[in-house]
Formats: structure tokens, sequence, C-alpha cells
């Protein structure tokens, strides 16, 4: 085994061991478990909407119910605190706070927040909070929703709302959760709510998105003490051959995916070329010279969400359509490949190298600034045993592999501080339902029973022995 005890991670072996203050966690997002849509004076988000618009979900589930953890909040937090969990990512629900989407908070809706922030306080998990996770108040949208530059201005007043009430022992702010999604899901290819497909309002909605971020950022800052951020669903892209047009494809997804959003943060300035690609969609008109010091507001970190990769050519390179086809503005012709390598039940692709890939260029073009992986994990079909045990050797490994990554990564430098699982547990998984469980616990929606599955147990013994211990030696 060798050791790097600068970074204080060693890497080969049979155990990989992480530096003694990784902040190990989970993710959920409240659409995704709380249920309760109507209670306790939470008005419908854009999900609700969506996912009760025929035709729009797998089978058509919504979230009403979900994994009830409005109710159950005090058996969930107890669930972390048995994984040993440090900390724990959640996305507070903007229309249970601030039903309208603007004016007065809502006390039984930020009342719930204050028990769960208190309740994992209590545990010794660091609440860690993400102010959007997708579910836009209705009326905001009734108002024109991101596309919309006031969008921004009410997303500040919320984040400073609900800061104003939580602040005091939340210490750990997200302002955005992938805005790519929302932007581009929700407003581009309608495969997100509110189901919108017009190319030019996808792109003001990011810019309005990055803008309402810098806002927030602002905002949050009236706490000194506060640590705030963005979490990206970065691209970690390949191209199918080296040709210029297969170049040239990468460039363009890299560019609205994942420039377009990091740049305006960490640059205070859009990509030339993306401008270039979109300006038959756009002039970007909504976009105003003083945005751009808005949306560079220092950070103290940048979440990171990686769950695969993705190979890219032009047009010729007789392609399949992407899942995401359409949610690519400027960028129609680029065409999506597989490689044949073993997928989840997402049918995404596994390649825990395209995560380093991603980190490294990340830290060494837009460091040094800290990072954490906010999201990772993966989807796979799980039934419980008669013995009760639920068996799910696929996560282990494919967290495994990646954690793996991870301690490589820190090895080389990388400033890499936090592994976020994605998830707690088997929760609605937006467009898909819930046919796709990502839990680390299985959920029984019929009884709301909750089973830790194997890998909650080899995800509480690497994080009780901040190792990780490799079935093959070679750190794979
Ligand atoms: C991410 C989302 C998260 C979950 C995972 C599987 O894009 O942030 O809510 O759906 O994918």
């Amino acid at each position: 085994m060798t050791s790097n005890s600068e970074s204080g991670t060693a890497v080969g072996g049979d155990t990989i061991s992480f530096p003694a203050d990784f902040l190990w966690g989970v993710a959920t997002a409240s659409y995704q478990i709380e249920g309760a849509v109507a209670e306790g004076g939470r008005t419908p988000s854009i999900w609700d909407t969506f996912s009760h618009t025929p035709g729009r979900t797998v089978n058509g589930d919504s979230g009403d119910i979900a994994c009830d953890h409005y109710h159950r909040v005090g058996e969930d937090v107890a669930l972390m605190a048995k994984l040993g969990l440090k900390a724990y990512r959640f996305s507070t629900s903007w229309s249970r706070i601030q039903p309208h989407g603007r004016g007065p908070v809502n006390p039984q809706g930020i009342g719930f927040y204050s028990r769960l922030v208190d309740e994992l306080l209590a545990n010794g998990i660091q609440p860690w909070v993400t102010l959007y996770h997708w579910d836009l108040p209705q009326e905001l949208e009734d108002a024109g929703g991101w596309p919309n530059r006031d969008t921004a201005e009410r997303f500040a007043e919320y984040a400073a709302l609900t800061q104003a009430a939580l602040g005091d022992r939340v210490k750990h702010w997200i302002t955005l959760n992938e805005p790519w999604c929302t932007a581009y899901l929700g407003y581009g290819n309608g495969h997100h709510a509110p189901g919108r497909t017009d190319p030019a309002d996808a792109l003001a909605a990011a810019h309005h998105l990055m803008l309402g971020h810098g806002l927030a950022v602002r905002e949050l800052r009236s706490d000194p003490a506060a640590q705030v951020g963005l979490t990206l669903n970065l691209h970690s892209l390949l191209p199918r051959t080296d040709s210029a047009a297969d170049l040239d494809a990468v460039r363009r997804i890299d560019g609205v995916g994942n420039r377009v959003f990091l740049d305006p943060v960490l640059r205070g300035a859009y990509p030339q070329d993306v401008a270039a690609d979109v300006a038959h969609l756009t002039d970007l008109s909504f976009v105003r010279a003083e945005d751009l010091a808005v949306t560079s507001e220092p950070l103290d970190f940048l979440g990171v969400n990686y769950y695969s990769r993705q190979v890219v050519s032009g047009p010729d390179g007789a392609g399949e359509p992407d899942s995401h086809s359409g949610a690519w503005p400027g960028s129609e012709q680029v065409q999506f490949h597989k490689r044949g390598l073993p997928v989840t039940q997402m049918g995404w692709e596994i390649d825990p190298a395209g995560l380093t890939a991603l980190m490294s260029r990340v830290h060494e073009e837009y460091g040094p600034i800290p990072l954490y992986i906010t999201e990772n994990g993966c989807a796979y079909p799980a039934e419980v045993a008669a013995d009760g045990s639920v068996a799910d050797p696929e996560r282990i490994d494919y967290i495994g592999r990646h954690l793996a990554e991870c301690a490589r990564m820190i090895a080389d430098g990388i400033p890499l501080t936090g592994y976020f699982a994605w998830s707690l547990m088997d929760n609605f998984e937006w467009a898909w339902g819930y046919e796709k469980r990502f839990g680390l616990v299985y959920v029984d929606y019929a009884t709301q029973v909750r089973t830790p599955k194997a890998s909650a147990s080899w995800y509480a013994d690497v994080i009780r022995t901040n190792t990780l211990i490799t079935s093959d030696g070679t750190g794979k």
C-alpha cells in the first residue's frame, strides 16, 4: 500500500482509507420523498401538476404519497443515525415554505424543516439544505416560470426567508440542484415539469437560474458562517472518434451542458462559442451586462452529480436517440452512442473513470474550489427476501468503484471533500415513477416499511472505518 501523507488517503492493496475529515452523506429531494402534498399549507408545485397530467410519468405515478417522509421523519432520521451518516443533503419545498412563491413564510411548512434540522443535529448529522430541487410553486410557473426574470428575484427572497428561519442551525446551503435539468428537460424537451418545449425559453430559464443562484448567494452571505455552493450535473464526454465532426460534437455538448453553467459562476462570463451555437434560437437579450457580477458571486464549494459518461459524435455517426434528445439547445445534430458497457436499471452505462476525468478537468480549468460529489448512485430492481434481507451486490460494486475513484482523486491532489450517495431510500424517480429504485434502503410503497438493503450496512461500514475494502485488491 502506498500512502499520501499530505492528503491523508492511502491507495492500493485491499483497503483504501479516506482523510479523517471526509464528509460521508446521502441525498434526497423534497418532492421525491415527502408526500403530504396538500398538508401543512403546502400548495401545488409544477411537479404536482405535471405528474397528474396523463402520460407524463410512467404508470401515472406521482409524489402524492411518495415515501410519506413528511409523517415519518423521526423514523427516517433514526435510519440515518444507524448508518452513521455525517451529513444529510435534503431539499426544501418552496411551496411548503412560501406557498404562493412570494409573500410571507408558512409557519407549518418551515416548522417541518425546522424539526427535521433539530432531529438531525440531535443525532450528530450535519444538515445540507438544497433550496431548489425542481419543485417550483405552480403559481410562479403560471406567472412565466424560469424563463421569466422575476422568478430569479422570487428565488432569492425564498432563500433569504428560509435562511432566516433555519440559518441559526443550518450552515451548508446549495442554491440549485442541476439547473441543466430544470432548464432543458423542463422547458426544452418537456420530459420534466413544467413540460414546456421551447429551446429559447430553455436558454432563458438557464440564465435566470444562474441569476437566481447568484442573488440567493448574496442573501445567504448575511450569515458569515454560511458555506454556500451550487450542484451541477456535469457531463463527462468522450468523442466517438477523433474526427473533426466528433470533436465538435464534444465542444457543443460541453458548451451547452457544462460551460454554460460553470463559466458564468466561476468565470463571470458566458462562453462565446455557445452564443454562436444558439444564435438561430435566441439573441440572448435576456442576459444583462450587470448579471454576470451576480452569477459569479464567490462560492465555498461546487457540488457535482455524476452517474454515467456520454459518447457523442457528429450527425453522421449512426447514433441512437439520447434519452435526453431534444434537451440540448443548438446541438440538435449531435448523436449519442453506447459502448456496450454494463448498464444500470436506468440504462446508464457504468464508467467510474468518467468521474475522475470530469473532476480533474473541473479542478484544472475552474479550480481551486473545494469539490463535493453531491449525488452518485444507481437503480436496480430489488425485493425483500423471505429472511427480510435485500441483496443489492450491484449497488455495492457501483458505489465501491466510484469511491475508489474518489480516493484516487484525493491522492492526486483534487480537493474532493465529501461524497453523498443517491439516495437514502427508494423514492419517486421523477418521470420514471417508482419503478427505478436508487435507495440504500428499500421502501415498500404499500406499507411504507423501510428495509435497509445490503448496501446500507456496507456503506455504514465504509463510514465507520473511513475505509473502502476492495474485492480484488486493485482499488477497482
Ligand atoms: C439526478 C437528480 C435526482 C435523482 C437522480 C437519479 O439527476 O438530481 O433527483 O433523480 O438523478
